[in-house]
């Protein structure tokens, strides 16, 4: 049986990754793809125990140190129980955020460097690494826009609370590792309707990964 494919959407806060994940999913599935959506941290229940942690708005003394170990931690369990048997047995898997966020956030927002992170990454992963990640974009008043339209609707998280200096840092993480790694990343604008950008995300991994 085939193995199935690995893809992965990054980017900075409000830029669409969890919508593009779904419209993708729910476009894969239409071409008779078996698809399987994940989010980090999350997907187990243990690395869903550790997501409560990671994003307890009460928690406001939380260590950059220990904010990456759980970060791996729950990447590890996720790894091992859910996306490699997927892909084992066919199943696409789609991402909602994976390693490059950690390179972006605590590599470049937190100032962890940049090696640091790459040694943690390739132990949590062992070798589990994304076919295809779609690192989306958005212009800083528009993602805002965007986060103050949802926020009207869901509470504010912890790593919500974050400065826009702090979110810009992050995107040039994002874009450093685009550049490091041009092919296994491809950016994508989402500043049109939400399915304008899936058309152009599944014209991508049909280039790419059909
Ligand atoms: N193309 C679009 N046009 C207008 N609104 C959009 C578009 N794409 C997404 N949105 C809305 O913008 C908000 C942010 O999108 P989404 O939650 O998908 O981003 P995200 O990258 O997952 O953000 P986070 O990193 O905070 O999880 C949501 O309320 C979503 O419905
Ligand atoms: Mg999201």
């Amino acid at each position: 049986m085939q193995r199935g494919r690995f893809v992965t959407f990054e980017g900075v806060d409000g830029t669409g990754k969890t919508t593009q994940s779904r419209l993708l999913g729910q476009n894969l599935e239409a071409e008779g793809i078996k698809v399987l959506i994940l989010r980090e941290p999350g997907g187990t229940a243990i690395s869903e125990k550790i997501r409560d942690i990671l994003l307890d708005a009460s928690q406001n003394n939380m260590t950059a140190e220990t904010e990456v170990l759980l970060f791996e931690a729950a990447r590890a369990q996720i790894v091992r129980e859910v996306i490699r048997p997927a892909l084992d047995r066919g199943t696409w898997v789609i991402c909602d955020r994976f390693m490059d966020s950690t390179v972006a956030y605590q590599g470049y927002g937190r100032g962890l460097g940049l090696e640091l992170i790459d040694q943690l990454n390739d132990f949590a992963v062992g070798g589990t690494k994304p076919d295809l990640t779609v690192l989306l974009q958005l212009p800083p008043e528009s993602r805002a826009e965007r986060l103050e339209r949802r926020h009207e609707l869901e509470a504010a998280d912890r790593l919500d609370g974050e400065s826009e200096d702090f979110r810009s840092e992050v995107d040039r993480g994002f874009r450093a590792l685009a550049a490091r790694e041009p092919e296994r990343f491809s950016c994508i604008e989402t500043q049109g309707t939400k399915e304008e950008t899936a058309g152009l995300v599944l014209e991508l991994v049909r280039r790419v990964l059909l």
